[in-house]
């Protein structure tokens, strides 16, 4: 299926690896955006400073964001300059909520990351926030994300960090400290998620380094996103936040 016929409202994608909707079940797409949303979050305070930073200007670009979510960053681009936004994302709840009153220039996919749902060389930016961490094949879906892009092409992503995607500890309360175990044992890690069990794929700085180099890209930034002090009213919480590193963030570039 092509991007030509998702231009609109999007269709669902259903060939390639299974639809898994992880966030499908009862409750956790509430549960996990009442989380996301909140000031304080990890995604607020932490993921998108750096976001805003790499994608402050858009303009003319067509941009492709992998594991959508509720197409919250649709709007945000297109007010930066982007001339277009496919959102894809496997969750039902997600799309839903992403194509509810969504402009003419963004159309959401429901589909698995992996089919990368846009014609070869169609996009100026990939972008894909926490999202890579869920997928198993990462050098494929790398792969194919050089493929959607021209030669300008730039890719931005964020993934939990892995200090936390490698810990066996998870914390039941506010995180003030992590234990890290198992650093160098990579790959799926089970875990228990706003009421449901999600699989992440933990893999090293190195491996995630290699993995863009060896799907075409060049490294133009690595970030550990550490808390912008401008987002927080309350320094206990903001000390709280500069104990432990939650997010990695890389801006890279099609290798010429
Ligand atoms: C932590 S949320 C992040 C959502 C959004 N990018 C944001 O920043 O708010 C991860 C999203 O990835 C989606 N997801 C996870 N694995 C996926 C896969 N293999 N294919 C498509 N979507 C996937 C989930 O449904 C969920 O919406």
């Amino acid at each position: 299926m092509s991007m030509c016929e998702h231009r609109g409202r999007g269709d669902d994608v259903t060939n390639g690896p299974a639809l898994e909707g992880t966030y499908d079940v009862d409750g956790v797409v509430d549960a996990y955006l009442r989380h996301r949303h909140d000031p304080g979050s990890p995604n607020h305070v932490m993921e998108e400073p750096t976001i805003d930073r790499w994608l402050d200007d858009l303009t003319g670009l067509r941009v492709l964001d992998l594991g959508c979510g509720d197409g919250t960053f649709a709007p945000v681009c297109l007010a930066r300059g982007a001339v277009s936004y496919v959102g894809v994302d496997a969750s039902t709840g997600m799309i839903e909520r992403a194509r509810t009153g969504a402009d003419q220039r963004a159309s959401f996919v429901r589909a698995p990351i992996e089919t990368l749902p846009v014609e070869p060389a169609s996009v100026d930016l990939v972008v894909s926030r926490l999202a890579l961490h869920y997928v198993a094949d990462l050098d494929a879906v790398l792969a194919e994300c050089r493929r959607r892009l021209g030669p300008d092409g730039r890719l931005v992503i964020t993934v939990v960090h892995p200090v936390v995607s490698s810990a066996l500890e998870v914390p039941s309360g506010p995180r003030t400290h992590q234990a890290v175990s198992a650093y160098f044992d990579e790959g799926p890690k089970h875990r228990s998620w706003f009421g449901t069990s999600v699989t992440w794929f933990h893999r090293t700085i190195e491996t995630w380094l290699r993995a863009l180099d060896t799907a075409g890209f060049s490294l133009v930034e690595l970030a550990e996103c550490a808390p912008d002090p401008d987002r927080f009213t309350d320094e206990t919480e903001l000390d709280r936040r500069r104990a432990v590193p939650v997010v990695l963030g890389l801006s890279a570039r099609v290798r010429p």
